[in-house]
């Protein structure tokens, strides 16, 4: 949602090297670089501007946290900071592992340069345990491990809660073709194995996580991995004392919140 009513506010706070960056106007035209930048988009934990390449998008992790589909709210230090790194450390990680994504290159403590996709209206959900909704829809006990993955969609509106579909509601709601399902359920099974072994070597069990694929603006043949990769869409547990490392501190109220994904940055950096 775009606030308007932080605008200025935006204007006094930004960080970010204004030479980088050009302004936008209510036609929806850039125009040359000013200091009165406005987010083109403002999400629940991201925000996004133009540049002065118009493929490429600068991406500012927020220090809000959100949950139940914004109805719990509350702003945390350096989780934006701490976000964006772990963000890079998981692409950097997928892309040697030949993961077409998104990034193009670190920018500053809370900014990325993406290429600009076009996202494709799923949320991709990879589940190697239960927990979270899949318990509480299934009625099966969370913690108890699936035989092999599970991948499923979500249509991805907050106005209709996101709700649950599969292949054909994504066909005919035009989010991807049938072909186009099959090669991002390949894709979110690859990164599941790739995820959770690199996971694992930072002593944390992949539980289930959330990925968002988008067509390139410069091409929209090519579907790439968008969106973020933290402890915000992912559930990961400590492998020794199955302790919560993820989100789900915030959902539960459980504490240590922040503490947590310190402690998942500072594996990961190791
Ligand atoms: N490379 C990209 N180009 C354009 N949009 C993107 C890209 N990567 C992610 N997005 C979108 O930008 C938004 C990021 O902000 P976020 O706070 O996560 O929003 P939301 O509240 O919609 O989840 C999301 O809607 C996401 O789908
Ligand atoms: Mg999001």
């Amino acid at each position: 949602m775009f606030l308007i009513d932080k605008k200025l506010q935006f204007a006094v706070e930004s960080r970010v090297d204004t030479r980088r960056c050009v302004g936008y106007n209510a036609a929806g035209k850039n125009f040359p670089p000013t200091n009165a930048m406005e987010p083109i988009y403002e999400g629940k934990a991201k925000r996004l501007y133009t540049t002065d390449d118009p493929n490429v998008l600068r991406m500012e992790y927020k220090d809000s946290a959100t949950a139940f589909n914004g109805v719990k709210k509350e702003d945390f230090e350096n989780k934006g900071r701490m976000n964006k790194a772990i963000t890079l450390i998981i692409y950097r990680m997928l892309e040697g592992k030949g993961v077409k994504t998104h990034l193009v290159e670190d920018l500053d403590d809370i900014n990325l340069l993406v290429k600009k996709v076009s996202i494709m209206p799923l949320e991709v959900i990879v589940r190697n345990v239960a927990a979270g909704s899949f318990s509480k829809r299934m009625g099966v006990k969370e913690g108890t491990t699936f035989g092999k993955p599970i991948v499923e969609f979500s249509y991805k509106d907050d106005a209709l809660n996101d709700p649950f579909i599969n292949d054909d509601y994504a066909r005919e709601m035009g989010a991807a073709t049938e072909e186009e399902c099959a090669y991002i359920k390949k894709m979110a099974l690859l990164i599941n194995d790739t995820l959770k072994e690199f996971f694992l070597e930072a002593n944390l069990r992949l539980i289930d996580f959330k990925i968002e694929f988008g067509r390139l603006s410069t091409d929209p043949s090519q579907i790439v991995l968008a969106d973020e990769i933290t402890p915000d869409t992912c559930r990961l547990w400590d492998v020794e004392t199955g302790k919560k490392m993820d989100k789900d501190r915030f959902r539960q109220g459980l504490g240590e919140f922040m503490e947590s994904y310190a402690e998942v940055l500072s594996r990961l950096q190791k």
